[in-house]
């Protein structure tokens, strides 16, 4: 691996392990609730995550450019939550737009298994085309739009397979509770597991994402389960201690807890 692509990776996975802060998610459902101004958002979350996950507008409008913190850059797009189908998404952003706004890595959805399964994942071999020139990591989304039943171990193991075998150095997928170290096993690059809608408490969400890394995941990206909890600081601090310093459920729950406590 030549010396960009490295440099990039590590910042943005110190010691192979990695936090990104999902703030997307308005690309295709508006103003996501607790996500209606994100730079307000973001900014109490920033010393506990590795990178921000944000399309250019979200970047330009709301986020500091002194910040140190690497952007991973959202580049697909162009579908609606009203519109007919959501997998239906181009790519949105030029490289020198990524260049220009100095992304650490783009990252853009497959959906895999959808009437535009050939488009996307077309659209992820052109991403990776350009942005392997200039060392810059693709990351693949395997996004399941609204059919969330796909989220077993055959279907995430199939597509996380599909988008690292066309050059994604990242795969983003979603936890599942039966064989996700398949999931893992099958995918020669690194899979980082993605939150979803939120869960009904904090223990369910430290649970998973523990499970998750214990079966070899490298990382989250997790948005609206700390940016919806009503302690987000709280939260973050407890996913991080999990991801980064192995810690378990338990010392995580009380991560949270005093973090949760003190605030009041
Ligand atoms: C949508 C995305 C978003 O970044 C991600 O899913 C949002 O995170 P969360 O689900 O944890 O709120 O890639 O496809």
């Amino acid at each position: 691996m030549e010396w960009g692509m490295k440099n990039r990776l590590s910042q943005l996975m110190p010691n192979g392990r990695c936090f990104f802060m999902p703030i997307d998610h308005g690309y295709f459902q508006g103003p996501t609730r607790n996500l209606e101004k994100p730079g307000e958002t973001v900014k109490p979350l920033l010393p506990y995550v590795d990178a921000i996950f944000c399309t250019r507008g979200v970047l330009r409008a709301a986020l500091d450019p002194l910040t140190s913190k690497p952007i991973v850059l959202r580049v697909s797009g162009c579908t609606s939550m009203v519109g007919e189908d959501l997998a239906n998404e181009e790519l949105t952003t030029s490289i020198n737009e990524i260049i220009r706004v100095n992304a650490a890595a783009v990252g853009l959805s497959v959906f895999i298994g959808s009437h535009y399964e050939k488009e996307t994942l077309k659209n992820l071999s052109t991403l990776v085309n350009l942005c392997e020139d200039y060392g810059i990591p693709v990351m693949a989304v395997t996004a399941v739009g609204r059919e969330l039943e796909k989220r077993e171990a055959r279907y995430l193991a199939l597509s996380c397979r599909i988008a690292a075998e066309l050059g994604a150095r990242v795969v983003k997928t979603y936890w599942c509770e039966e064989h996700f170290d398949k999931v893992v096993n099958g995918c020669p690059v690194p899979v980082i597991m993605a939150g979803g809608p939120k869960c009904e408490t904090e223990l369910e969400v430290l649970e998973f994402v523990h499970d998750g890394i214990s079966k070899g995941a490298a990382g989250i990206n997790l948005g609206r389960n700390v940016w919806q909890s009503p302690n987000p600081v709280a939260m973050a601090k407890a996913l991080r201690t999990i991801v980064h310093d192995n810690a378990s459920v338990k010392q995580a729950q009380e991560i949270y807890n005093k973090e949760a406590k003190g605030k009041k």
